[in-house]
């Protein structure tokens, strides 16, 4: 757990990143906009919202409507303030994916890598398809090498269980390493089987952790 301290003087980093339109997020909807979307007209979902301090400020403003769930009442206050013009939904996302009848523009699945019985954000597919529009930019937390920050930060990531769950989502033997290609193929053989085709990906570093997997998937052939 972050000292108060450290955790002050990592939020006011983020803002100032924010401020200067320096953070990985800002460079990923530059990037977005590049490869032709029109951010401005997306309808988007931030599936694990927080405070939506960690990134989702960082494109708040940009998109036409913005809807976020998180599961802990405790943030709700703190979301409101933070994503004023916000949908804001207290709801487990995987119910709630069940249920959802809306369709979005845009995806950004930002949960921790072990969060309960889930592992990283496997479990959201293929249900997370039903939410998207017929084109649709998805935004996911990946993490391509268990490096020594994953131990210190994440240590139940290398219990067996999650170890074989994640070399089982990847196609892999040993899921440690994992190449861009490897990373983004269980993604586009799903988008396939739900009737969808990646379009284009690419990936941004976020942190030494994560990296940014941004898909763009449209709804039959291209
Ligand atoms: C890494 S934080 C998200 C940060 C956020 N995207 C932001 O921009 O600030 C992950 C959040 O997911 C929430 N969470 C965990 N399991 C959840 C679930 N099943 N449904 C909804 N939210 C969940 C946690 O309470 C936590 O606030």
């Amino acid at each position: 757990m972050a000292s108060p301290i450290l955790k002050q003087a990592r939020d006011m980093a983020r803002a100032t990143r924010r401020i200067l339109r320096l953070s990985p997020m800002c460079a990923v909807i530059r990037e977005v906009r590049r490869r032709g979307v029109a951010v401005e007209q997306c309808d988007a979902l931030e599936c694990f919202a927080f405070t939506g301090a960690m990134h989702t400020l960082d494109y708040a403003r940009v998109v036409r409507n913005l809807e976020v769930w998180e599961i802990n009442p405790a943030h709700e206050s703190l979301l409101r303030k933070n994503l004023p013009g916000a949908e804001v939904r207290i709801t487990d996302t995987y119910d709630e994916l069940a249920r959802c009848t809306r369709r979005f523009d845009m995806i950004v699945v930002d949960n921790s890598p072990a969060h309960g019985p889930h592992v990283e954000h496997f479990d959201l597919f293929p249900g997370v398809f039903r939410l998207m529009q017929d084109s649709c930019v998805m935004v996911l937390d990946v993490i391509p090498s268990m490096n020594a920050s994953v131990r210190r930060q994440y240590p139940e990531m290398f219990r067996d269980q999650v170890l074989r769950t994640r070399a089982e989502f990847y196609g892999v033997a040993d899921p440690r390493e994992l190449s861009e290609d490897v990373l983004v193929a269980p993604y586009a053989a799903c988008a396939r089987r739900q009737g969808y085709e990646l379009r284009w990906h690419f990936v941004r570093k976020r942190n030494p952790i994560l990296t940014y997997l941004v898909l763009g998937v449209v709804r039959g052939r291209v």
